[in-house]
């Protein structure tokens, strides 16, 4: 299955949070359909996780810009539900996260990289995200705005430095997309917040930001006492009532295997041409994605096992049938077929 009408592109999903005015984007490789998320809110968990396997996304990465002080994120809990990694730049200094970026570092995605930069000002862990002619800001540059800078290690100073010296170094076209609007408006570029940004553009001088910024007088967000201590620990990570098992192994699926039970069915989650190229033996193939469509199928058998290369796509098949009520399916989630092969078990082709 290939993303409908974005073959060979790098495909953006912004979704809208009312309540906080936050944007959560979905990027993925309409190729490889390797996908990472920016900024997810927990309230809209659901939603993600909809978008996530009907698009077939193999999700890599959780992208936080910063710590949140005005919704709780879902990171930790959608790293248990479909095995991404939670990323955030290392002066966030979260907690239990899975990649610490620095100014400049790369994370892959398909045939993309997707550049870290560093842009503090708005907190003191401030990332913006560089691919493929978009930038990806956060609260750092907002449309025709900034984000405030009067907690979470604010500083005036550095923000203005990390959009004129940094985020205004981009080329002009450069596609802008905000971690937040209140005003409906989704996008920009580099050139319009150069020239129309009333706080940043028109040659404002530092010394003119900062006084700007010390006069804004903000009141707090509705929920920073409860949104930053649980961002800070990556949301919130146990209240699912999706089944998580982090322990078993491909030798277990293996034993399985050998048993040769009736009763159970195990599920290769890979695409078809993956599947083709060599899979566990008696296995059935249902690609991440299409599994919702052998929900009534699924529901005769009394174990069901899921594999595919890394875990990822067979974690996130079973978080979406799981919510459907179905019982009994336990996933590899931590490896796949390459460990199956490493161990020199058998191998059927076609
Ligand atoms: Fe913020």
């Amino acid at each position: 299955m290939t993303i409908t009408g974005c073959q060979n592109s790098l495909y953006v999903k912004q979704m809208f949070d009312r309540s906080s005015c936050t944007y959560t984007y979905l990027l993925v490789d309409s190729n490889t359909h390797e996908g990472a998320i920016i900024d997810p809110v927990e309230d809209l968990l659901d939603r993600d996780l909809k978008f996530i396997g009907e698009l077939g996304i193999e999700l890599l990465y959780i992208i936080e810009t910063h710590i949140h002080a005005d919704h709780i994120s879902s990171a930790g809990l959608l790293r248990q539900l479909t095995g991404a990694k939670i990323v955030y730049s290392k002066y966030a200094a979260v907690k239990s996260i899975d990649i610490e970026v620095e100014d400049n570092d790369v994370l892959d995605l398909g045939q993309y990289n997707l550049r870290a930069i560093r842009t503090p000002g708005h907190t003191n862990g401030c990332m913006s995200y560089y691919v493929d002619g978009m930038v990806f800001t956060g609260d750092t540059l907002l449309i025709r705005g900034c984000g405030r800078t009067d907690f979470q290690k604010g500083n005036s100073k550095d923000l203005y430095n990390s959009i004129t010296q940094k985020l205004f170094s981009l080329a002009d076209e450069t596609v802008i997309y905000p971690g937040h609007d209140y005003n409906g408006i989704t996008s920009s570029t580099i050139a319009e917040e150069k020239k129309w940004n009333p706080r940043v553009g028109l040659q404002k001088s530092q010394d003119d930001f900062v006084q700007i910024m010390s006069q804004l007088k903000l009141g707090l967000p509705a929920k920073i006492n409860e949104a930053v201590p649980a961002n800070e620990s990556c949301g919130i990570n146990f209240n699912s009532n999706v089944h998580v098992n982090n322990n078993f192994s491909i030798t277990e699926l293996y034993q399985i295997w050998q048993q040769k039970n009736p009763d159970n069915l195990i599920i290769d989650n890979r695409t078809k041409e993956e599947f083709i190229a060599g899979h566990v033996p008696r296995s059935v193939n249902i690609p991440f994605g299409t599994e919702l469509q052998h929900l009534e199928q699924l529901k005769g058998f009394k174990h069901i096992y899921f594999y595919c290369h890394s875990g990822r796509r067979a974690q996130a098949a079973l978080t979406n049938l799981t919510k459907k009520g179905l019982e009994n399916i336990i996933c590899v989630s931590h490896s796949g077929l390459p460990e199956w092969l490493a161990l020199n078990y058998p191998v059927e082709e076609s």
